[in-house]
């Protein structure tokens, strides 16, 4: 008597409508053309937990390429080769599926790209980070749904322990020590003892993976429902240090989570988090970071110019008028101006940056540039002056109506020399 679990349906029951019949199709196309296809690692592991889950990743025997090019025709995807590493992405509405060849993977040198050949299920398997996502299901040929479990990976779903498939994993991959904290967070497990060591023992290495690694993977962190529980976890067992000047405490936590709320119902990007994290850092040590990390521009300007507001705030005064608080802030990237808000000690400053946000910065006045042009104001930096003070005056209630602002102009001119 086997002991076969079927799982095909426990799959399929967490895929969107579009998910599951794009892996209907596939299942067909792969078994008229007598290839072998699997649903292998995070949907797995996320069916057997009942979770639901966006992405296919999939396996098959040979020609990934060429089956991702047919099932693409066949259900209106979008296709994306990868031939380096004989894989494709086909992006739909709602999912995408990445189809790759079964392989096995060498590591040269610890912390470098593997070295991929040609290899069977198993190894396939046998190279993957840990146990539970070490599973696979067949969907091609038929009988379908068997789960394929080598390493144990449904037990450790049960005793709820992520576990690497070898004492040597965070060395070939230090990768991997972000992705354990990630998973061990995001699905409410710990990490194995034994795992946990080596974590402890190999995350030194992440200091050997390139900015672009380390910075998907963080990024990937930022991604999570609630990162500050994965920072905090990797300050806790001495990963933090591997990203120097980065503490994390219940004020941080707190931020993070007050952050959140700013951005509802989306969540808000990585460099919000990053620069909770970095806005009380001296500029060297930010400069560093930055560039340890590889950020865009865009994001690094959101870290720089919340470290630079950080500085600023306390000279605001608590009675500061509106357009006193509109000219230190209007520069201000909107995120850099969450961040700080969320950040921020005190309360008159949240408040302020909280007014500006809502209201000061959608300010206008009513008279626009060609009124001042009718009114016989110069095109230029005289007519930018004009409108600049009609704001301020709007913002600080000196002006109500267009009459006002007409006599606030006259006013203006005839004090011009
Ligand atoms: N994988 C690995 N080592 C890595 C990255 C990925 O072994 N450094 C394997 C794992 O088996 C993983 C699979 O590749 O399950 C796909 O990777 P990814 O899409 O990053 O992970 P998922 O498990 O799909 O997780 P997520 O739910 O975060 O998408």
């Amino acid at each position: 008597m086997s002991n076969t679990l079927i799982i095909n349906d426990a799959i399929m029951r967490m895929l969107s409508a579009a998910a599951r019949h794009f892996l209907k199709t596939a299942a067909k196309e792969a078994a008229a053309r007598g290839q072998e296809l699997y649903a292998i690692g995070g949907i797995v592991r996320d069916g057997l937990m009942s979770r639901p889950a966006n992405d296919l990743d999939l396996s098959t025997d040979r020609d990934a390429i060429d089956l991702a090019k047919k099932l693409a025709g066949l259900t209106a995807g979008k296709l994306t080769r990868h031939p380096r590493f004989g894989t494709a992405t086909i992006t739909c509405d709602d999912f995408h599926a990445d189809i790759a060849t079964l392989r096995r993977e060498t590591y040269e040198k610890p912390g470098a790209l593997p070295v991929v050949a040609p290899g069977s299920l198993k190894d396939d398997l046998n190279r993957r980070d840990f146990t539970v996502n070490a599973m696979a299901c067949r969907f091609a040929p038929e009988p379908a749904g068997e789960l394929v479990d080598p390493c144990h990976g449904q037990a450790d779903i049960a005793a709820r322990l992520i576990r690497v498939l070898h004492s040597g994993s965070f060395r070939d991959d230090p990768t991997r020590v972000w992705r354990a904290l990630r998973y061990e967070q995001r699905l409410g497990f710990r990490l194995e003892d034994a795992t946990e060591k080596w974590l402890r023992r190999d995350a030194p290495r992440l200091a050997d993976i390139s900015g672009e690694r380390l910075r998907y993977e963080i990024e990937c962190v930022c991604r999570e429902d609630r990162p500050e529980d994965i920072f905090r976890r990797a300050a806790a067992l001495g990963v933090l240090d591997t990203l120097p000047g980065l503490n994390i405490d219940d004020e941080t936590r707190l931020r993070f989570e007050t952050a959140r709320t700013l951005y509802l119902p989306k969540k808000p990007p990585a460099a919000v988090y990053l620069s909770l994290l970095t806005f009380n850092m001296n500029i060297e040590a930010l400069d560093g970071f930055i560039v340890r990390l590889r950020l865009p521009r865009k994001a690094a300007l959101v870290l720089r110019q919340t470290n630079g507001l950080m500085l600023k705030l306390p000279g605001l005064k608590e009675d500061a008028k509106p357009s006193a608080v509109t000219t230190l802030l209007q520069d201000t990237d909107v995120n850099a101006l969450r961040v700080a808000l969320a950040a921020a000690g005190s309360r008159s400053v949240k408040r302020q940056i909280g007014d500006y946000l809502d209201k000061y910065r959608h300010v206008r006045p009513l008279l626009n540039g060609d009124d001042l042009l009718a009114m016989g104001i110069a095109p230029g930096p005289a007519l930018r002056e004009t409108l600049r003070r009609l704001r301020s005056a709007r913002l600080d209630g000196l002006s109500r109506t267009k009459q006002d602002e007409m006599a606030l102009v006259a006013g203006y001119t005839s004090k011009t020399p």
